[in-house]
């Protein structure tokens, strides 16, 4: 109720003059609706005498009908017109206002949510809650006017035959009413299907690569069959649902006819009753049973339409990240923050009993560059999105420091005002659907990109060699719908949209793990030359790319081990890094005896 309350409030009530209008309109289509039986006994009963002043009248009566019937045609269509033209735009609205909370939500949000679950709830629930604002909303005003209206007619006419079919009739209804309530669980049930087949179709699509390389297509096929199948069995257990229940109310109603017949029948020959009255009262039947049945329609659409608009407003409900103001974030330090990590403990929350970094404390200088070294899942990514604030860090853990000593937690810092000083490229480098340009300057606030930064954050992302051989150069289309870019192109257009930014803490993951040696030279060369204002962080596994760090962090399993330059670390023989910047000093002169090598040990 609390949730109609607010659809009413943020997206219907702006409708209410259209509604308004289609209300009234419907009252006049059923008021002719339930005049029209009248002049059928008026018809009939001057039909009766036979005689050829009673044709005319009759014909005449016909002819009033026709006219009353042309009328309920236009105001029907108006009352339509009225009632549904408000759900296409609440539906558009309502997509609208979905797609701009899925991109403000925070990344546990999406970590819940699979995206065919999304998919579905923009798509399928949308649906059902235009049909709940237009269909939905149009019966309930029509069918209660129109079954109210012709019980009072019927009450007029004749009380106790009424009585005689309102009790069959309201029996059906009852019947009708449980047959709903299972519709109910079924369509739960359904849109929870609906979702499971969307993400498994987008898994599928997004793997189909993996999926042909292992020859595992058969596999998948068979997943996707079930829930198909399950969706299947729903939708045929609805469908029966429907088909057996909703006749019972005409067949019920057919039986009631057959008894005003036979009871009515006894009265005209007994002359209490004209043949006229007769016949309008089946008529009056008929559109009871009309009504009932466009009843159990639009409990249907009205419950299907109010499970969707819960499944909507879940999204819309989300909690969004933290824009409180509770601190600000400090003004940076002429050479960008100093950040200080104490007894930092994180663990994510699908395993909140797994922490993935464990009392981990360090301090960097404003216009520090600070290495991070570990093995694949020591803990270096989740380090770095703490950081850019993609999850947050418990209260306390991370204080950022600004200029004239200005500290602040950074967990109570508006978001989006931190990441406006924050330039992280994440080690999956992922690229839009769009022009090379564009891509690079994603970080652009205004409509057009600066071509004159492009170009510079191209060349400092060594990536000025690769655009001659594409097609069109920086107009490109790349990614998903364009020309495949290899690893380490991806990897280098993700750094150059670093380079576009302005930024005074830079975060790296990974970003030169695809590249030669050579490029990774360059590579560094640009980190220093374009940090030099900033604080750096940079994640590798490859010593070289750590050696000109002014220290390097090691993590081993979620804890920090080791905290010194490179020289000291390749000292301790027996760490971590010292074991790896022997191997990968070995590989490289192994490579440079094949002469592959592009750059001998540097
Ligand atoms: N979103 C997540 N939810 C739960 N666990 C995660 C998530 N991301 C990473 N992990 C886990 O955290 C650990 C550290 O991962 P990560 O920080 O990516 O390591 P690294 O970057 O050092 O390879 C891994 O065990 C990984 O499985
Ligand atoms: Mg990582």
């Amino acid at each position: 109720m609390q949730r109609l309350k607010r659809f009413w409030r943020d997206f219907v009530r702006r409708h209410a003059l259209q509604f308004g209008l289609g209300i009234v309109f419907l009252m006049a289509t059923n008021a002719v609706s339930v005049g029209i039986p009248q002049f059928v006994q008026h018809a009939v009963d001057a039909l009766h005498g036979a005689d050829a002043a009673g044709v005319d009248v009759a014909v005449r009566w016909a002819l009033a009908i026709v006219v009353a019937g042309l009328g309920i045609v236009v105001v029907r269509t108006l009352s339509r017109t009225l009632f549904f033209n408000p759900g296409r735009t609440v539906e558009l609205r309502l997509k609208n206002a979905l797609f701009d909370r899925l991109l403000a939500l925070p990344r546990s949000f999406h970590d819940r949510m699979r995206p065919g679950e999304i998919v579905s709830r923009g798509t399928n629930d949308t649906n059902w809650v235009r049909a709940l604002v237009g269909f939905g909303s149009l019966q309930v005003f029509n069918t209660v006017m129109a079954l109210v209206l012709t019980v009072i007619q019927m009450f007029i006419a004749d009380w106790l035959l009424t009585l005689w079919c309102l009790g069959p009739l309201i029996g059906a209804t009852l019947i009708l009413r449980s047959s709903v309530a299972r519709m109910f669980t079924l369509t739960m049930r359904f849109n929870t299907e609906v979702g499971t087949l969307s993400n498994k179709i987008l898994e599928t699509y997004n793997g189909i690569g993996v999926l042909n390389a292992f020859s595992a297509v058969p596999g998948a096929v068979r997943r996707f069959d079930t829930t198909n199948d399950e969706m299947e069995r729903l939708a045929t257990a609805l469908a029966l649902n429907r088909s057996w229940s909703l006749p019972i109310v005409s067949l019920v109603g057919n039986l009631c006819i057959v008894a005003v017949l036979y009871i009515g029948g006894g009265r005209v020959e007994a002359g209490t009753m004209t043949l006229g009255q007769l016949a309008a009262f089946t008529v009056y039947v008929n559109l009871l049973v009309t009504g009932l049945t466009t009843f159990g329609w639009m409990i249907n659409a009205v419950q299907r339409g109010y499970l969707s608009l819960g499944r909507v407003y879940d999204i819309l409900d989300a909690p969004l990240e933290r824009e409180t103001v509770e601190a600000e974030v400090p003004e940076p330090a002429s050479r960008g923050f100093g950040v200080d990590v104490s007894h930092l403990t994180f663990a994510y929350p699908g395993a909140p009993d797994k922490p993935v970094l464990s009392d981990v404390s360090f301090h960097i200088e404003p216009g520090e560059t600070v290495g991070i070294f570990g093995l694949t899942g020591a803990g270096k990514s989740t380090l770095l999105n703490l950081l850019a604030r993609v999850h947050d860090a418990p209260p306390g853990a991370i204080t950022l420091e600004g200029a004239d000593g200005a500290r602040a937690d950074l967990s109570r810092t508006p978001v989006r005002a931190w990441r406006s000083h924050v330039a992280y490229v994440p080690q999956e480098a992922f690229l839009f659907s769009t022009s090379l340009r564009e891509n690079v300057a994603l970080a652009e606030p205004g409509p057009t990109p600066d071509e004159a930064r492009v170009q510079s954050a191209v060349a400092d992302a060594a990536l000025l060699d690769d655009l001659k051989a594409l097609p069109e150069g920086l107009d490109t289309v790349v990614g998903e719908r364009g020309i495949t870019l290899s690893g380490g192109q991806r990897q280098r257009a993700a750094l150059a949209r670093a380079w576009y930014k302005d930024f005074e803490l830079l975060l790296l993951d990974d970003v030169m793990s695809a590249v030669d040696h050579a490029t990774e030279k360059r590579l560094i060369e640009a980190v220093y030359r374009r940090s030099a204002h900033a604080t750096t962080l940079i994640v590798s596994h490859r010593c070289s790319v750590l050696a000109k760090a002014q220290r390097v962090l090691v993590l081993d399993a979620g804890r920090l081990v080791a905290c010194d330059t490179h020289e000291a670390l390749i000292q301790s023989p027996d760490g971590p890094y010292a074991r790896a910047w022997r191997l990968q000093q070995a590989a490289q002169a192994i490579d440079a005896l094949d002469g592959n090598a592009t750059d001998i040990a540097s």
